[in-house]
This record gives structure tokens, sequence and C-alpha cells, in this order.
């Protein structure tokens, strides 16, 4: 029994900070974010909205997808390294909010590549039939731990939320293999400091990605008996294009078979691949039956990678 994606939703906050808003902010320009970076805007929530409130609108939308009530939902994983609080968990608050009393419900932390292990984690209980329908969300409120007086890192973040429903799926669909892998020694490079705001080594977390994107996309396939000729579609971790780029080369993929969504809400860690993953399948990019491979890679350090067969 394979584990699919039944239903997706994303949600993202109304207000906009383009790259121009920055460059009242801080000494920045819009030419030097978006050449190196890919982004041009992103989405910033209220003071008063949180992390648990995003995930609970993307969350709702998954369910409505994927015709499930909360009342099935088995359990709720919520990858976030920014929680409203340390807890009770932001999976607990969304269980109440959406009346899914069954569930058991926890949060995980592998920064960026959150959602990819909360994917894999789903997987283990749907194929072991211990549980049917899980809901997994990777949800941020990046701008919250956003030191905005370094140039460095408050370019590159955004908030939003993205949730899917898995359940089990027929033969040949769902997840076909998958790589988890962390890097505890690289922890130094990208980490909350004494101020609870996010520190980075710009150069040696850009290095690491190029070279893990890569290895993982090419792993998963290795894994599930497929070639790069086979793959339709590439869901990257948004955190910059020449990374995603280094990954889409190495898979040898033409521009338009990879998701870019980086333009318009910079990285969203947690929550990037699955809000790419709803805008790819809104624009008609991903049908039933494509091969997707999907990699995310972060803070810890950690990454993550499926090869997936759409559909159910
Ligand atoms: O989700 C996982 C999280 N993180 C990542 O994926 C990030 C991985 N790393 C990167 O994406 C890139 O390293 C950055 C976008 C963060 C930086 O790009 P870079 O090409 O590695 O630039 P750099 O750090 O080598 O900096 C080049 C120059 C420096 O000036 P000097 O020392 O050469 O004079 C920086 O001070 O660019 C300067 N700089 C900026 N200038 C204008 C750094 N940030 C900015 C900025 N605006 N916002």
């Amino acid at each position: 029994m394979n584990a699919g994606i039944w239903g997706i939703g994303r949600y993202l906050p109304e207000k906009v900070i383009t790259n121009f808003d920055l460059e009242k902010m801080m000494e920045t320009s819009d030419e030097w974010i978006r050449t190196r970076t890919g982004i041009e805007e992103r989405r910033i929530a209220g003071d008063d909205e949180f992390t648990s409130d995003m995930a609970y609108y993307a969350a709702e939308k998954a369910l409505k997808q994927a015709n499930v009530d909360a009342a099935d939902i088995d359990m709720i994983l919520v990858a976030t390294v920014t929680p409203d609080r340390s807890f009770p968990s932001v999976s607990c608050m969304l269980q109440e909010r959406l009346g899914a009393h069954r569930a058991c419900a926890m949060d995980l932390s592998a920064a960026c590549a959150g959602f990819m292990y909360g994917l894999i984690t789903a997987k283990q209980f749907i194929e072991s039939g211990s549980y049917k329908h899980v809901l997994v969300v990777g949800a941020e409120k990046l701008s919250g731990i956003t030191n905005w007086e370094d140039r460095n890192t408050a370019v590159l973040f955004g908030d939003g939320a993205g949730a899917v429903v898995l359940g089990p799926v027929s033969d040949g669909k769902g997840i076909l293999s998958f790589e988890l892998g962390s890097d505890g020694t690289g922890g130094k490079h990208l980490y909350s400091d004494d101020a609870a705001k996010i520190f980075m080594n710009g150069r040696e977390v850009f290095k690491f990605a190029v070279r893990q994107m890569g290895e993982s996309s090419v792993n998963v396939l290795v894994k599930a008996g497929l070639g790069k000729e086979d793959v339709d579609f590439l869901i990257p971790h948004q955190a910059n294009i020449r990374i995603m780029e280094s990954a889409r080369e190495r898979l040898e993929l033409p521009l338009e078979k990879m998701s870019k969504t980086i333009q318009k809400y910079g990285n969203t860690s947690a929550a990037s691949i699955p809000i790419s993953l709803v805008e790819e399948l809104e624009a008609g990019k991903i049908k039933d039956g494509d091969l997707l491979v999907m990699v995310g890679f972060g803070g810890g350090l950690t990454w993550g990678a499926i090869a997936m067969r759409w559909g159910r």
C-alpha cells in the first residue's frame, strides 16, 4: 500500500513587502536581491496572525479538497520552527480548531526540510496500516524571528502555510521512494541566536544546499528504479533561485519543469514546497500519473526528498 496526496491547500498573508519596500528599510537594492536570490516580494503575516492561523486556513482547504472530515483525521503533523508558543504545539491548536478530535498531533522541527520530514513520517503510518488519514502542514511566521537589522537574512524570508491530506492510494501511485538526512555538525551555519533571531552563514549553507539538493534528487530516482528522463516536475524548496537551478540542471530538466514561486513569496521554510505544489496544480502543470520529485534542505542541517507518482 502506498501513501499519496488526497488534497492540498495553501494560505498566504495579504500583506506584500516588495524589494523596493526593503530598500527603504535597509541598505539593499531590488537589483541585488533579484539577481542573487530570485526574490521580488514576500508576504508578511499581521501582528495578530500566527502560525496556527495560517496552518488552519491551509488545512481547511486541504481537507475540503480531499473530501475528508476533520473527525476522520488520524494524525496531524505540523512542520514549523515558528510555533505560536513552545507548547501546546501548533498541531494540537490545529486539532482543536478543526475539530479533529480523534487525531494524535505533534509538531516537527526540521527547519526548511520540515515538510519533507512530515510527508515521510506520515507515509510510514499509512503504509503500515496504522492510520488512514494524516494531515501534514508546513507553516511559518518567519517574520517573527527575522532580524530586520541584518540585510544578509532579512531580505530572504516570508510567511505562509501549505497543507496536504495523505491517505492510501492505488498501486504505483503516491510516494515511491524517499531520502532523509541530517548533519548536526553544520548546525552552526544556520540557527536562531540568543535573541531568538535567524543567524545564517549564507555561503556555507549555499554550498551545502547545491550539493545536497542535486544528490538527494538523483538518489530518490535511483531508489525508485527510475531515471532523470522519467521526471515530469521538480518541486524544490524555494530558498534561492540559484540553488534551485542547480538541482534542475542536475536532473537535466527544462526550465518549465521546475516549480518557481520564490519571486512572489521568498523563502517560506517548511511551507515553500506545499505552497508551490498548490500553485502548479492550479496552473494545470501537474497531471494524473506525472512523476514528481520534491526536495528540501534546511537548518540543522537537514534534508529530504521524495519521488512521487501523482494521483490516487
Ligand atoms: O532555507 C534555507 C536557508 N538559506 C539558504 O538557502 C541561503 C543560502 N545562501 C544564499 O542563498 C546566499 O548565500 C545569499 C543569498 C544569502 C547571499 O548570496 P551570496 O551570493 O552568497 O552573497 P555573499 O554572502 O557572498 O555576499 C556578497 C556581498 C557582500 O558584500 P561584500 O562583502 O562582497 O562587500 C554582502 O555584504 O553582498 C552583500 N550583501 C548584500 N548587499 C545588498 C549581503 N546581503 C545583501 C543585501 N543587499 N540584502
